[in-house]
Formats: C-alpha cells, sequence, structure tokens
C-alpha cells in the first residue's frame, strides 16, 4: 500500500503525535509520519519521534527575524523529506499566508473547542465561563485565518458540575487522541 508522507508540528509534549504514531504501527494504516518538526529545541515531541525512530527537525522561530523567513525555512525542510500532507499537533505559531496557501488543503490542525466556538488559547476555561454544557474539539483545514478552517470532524464531552479547565482538558484531550488517527485516516483513504 502507498502510504501518504507526512509532517507533524509539534510545540509541546506531544500526545497527539504519539496517537499518530501509534496508528501509523498498522500497516493497513494510510500514512506514514516521515518528519517531526518543531519549533521548540527541547519539546518533549522531538523525543518521542526519535523514540519511534523518525527523523526530526528544529526550525527555531528565533532564529528567524521574520515570520516569511521562519515559514520559509519549514517550507524548505518540509521539501527535503519529500513531504506530503501536514498534522498541526500542538504547534504554537501563528502561519503566514504564503505557508498556508503553499499546503492549501493539505495541512489539518486539531484544536480544542467545537469551533468556530472559541478561538485560540484558554479555550477550556473560556467554555466553563461561558457556561457551555459541552465542550469538545476539532480536526479542521488549515487557512490563513487562525483556527478559521473548514471543520472536517468534531468530537463532543459534557461539561460537568465540579470541572475545572483542568479535569475539562483531561476529558478533551482523551477525545483528541483518539479523533486525529481515526480523522486523518478517513481523509487519506477518501483521497484515493
Ligand atoms: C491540544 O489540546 C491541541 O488541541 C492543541 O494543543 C494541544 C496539544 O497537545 N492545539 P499535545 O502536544 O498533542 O499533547
Amino acid at each position: 500500500m502507498e502510504k501518504t508522507r507526512i509532517a507533524v508540528l509539534v510545540s509541546g509534549r506531544g500526545s497527539n503525535l504519539q496517537a499518530l504514531i501509534d496508528a501509523c504501527r498498522d500497516p493497513a494504516y494510510p500514512a506514514q509520519i516521515v518528519l517531526v518538526l518543531s519549533n521548540i529545541p527541547d519539546a518533549y515531541g522531538l523525543t518521542r519521534a526519535r523514540e519511534a525512530g523518525i527523523d526530526t527537525a528544529i526550525v527555531d522561530h528565533r532564529d528567524h527575524a521574520t515570520r516569511d523567513a521562519f515559514d520559509a525555512a519549514m517550507h524548505q525542510v518540509l521539501l527535503v523529506h519529500d513531504v506530503e500532507f501536514i498534522c498541526l499537533a500542538g504547534f504554537m505559531r501563528i502561519l503566514t499566508p504564503g505557508f498556508t496557501q503553499a499546503w492549501a488543503g493539505k495541512m489539518i490542525n486539531i484544536h480544542p473547542s467545537l469551533l468556530p466556538k472559541f478561538k485560540g488559547l484558554r479555550t477550556h476555561q473560556a467554555a466553563l465561563d461561558a457556561g457551555e454544557s459541552e465542550h469538545g474539539c476539532t480536526i479542521h483545514w488549515v487557512t490563513a485565518e487562525l483556527d478559521s478552517g473548514a471543520v472536517i470532524a468534531q468530537a463532543h464531552v459534557p461539561i460537568l458540575a465540579n470541572d475545572t479547565a483542568d479535569t475539562l482538558a483531561t476529558r478533551v484531550l482523551a477525545e483528541e487522541n483518539k479523533l486525529y488517527p481515526a480523522t486523518l485516516e478517513q481523509l487519506l483513504t477518501r483521497k484515493e
């Protein structure tokens, strides 16, 4: 089976990356992770990648004077690895229109809210503050506007009476870790 060559971009702990790594171990899974790229040199996601024998790259945004230069450096690394599809998984940099256009229809992100509700950061506290009865996560296409590309899939969780941002985040993350590999599989299978 021809597997799609994907890169996962991370800035932190990489639990969604781990879920994708685990899914890709199945010979029938339609993707292989050929690169894990991070802007943070000591991101734990890089350790997870190395432990799985996956190539890693660090493109530190602090080494680049502009967002365009940073994105151009990432783009080069992605091309060198023959990347066909990008999964953002806790990647904490805003991407330029040039980069999002170059990867249009080939780049997805996971966001911890039921978009279009609660774009940006601190989504769990925002959902609690808004008095929501449910919350969740969204996989969406990445476009130039932050957290605004077309929704591909969502998972819902209830908000419980005693929830804090942390307990809610834990419940949502468990869903994220299932939704990401399942959605990527559906997308890539549909394409073939
Ligand atoms: C997740 O909540 C994801 O939705 C958000 O950043 C967090 C990354 O978590 N974009 P992890 O690094 O995958 O564990």
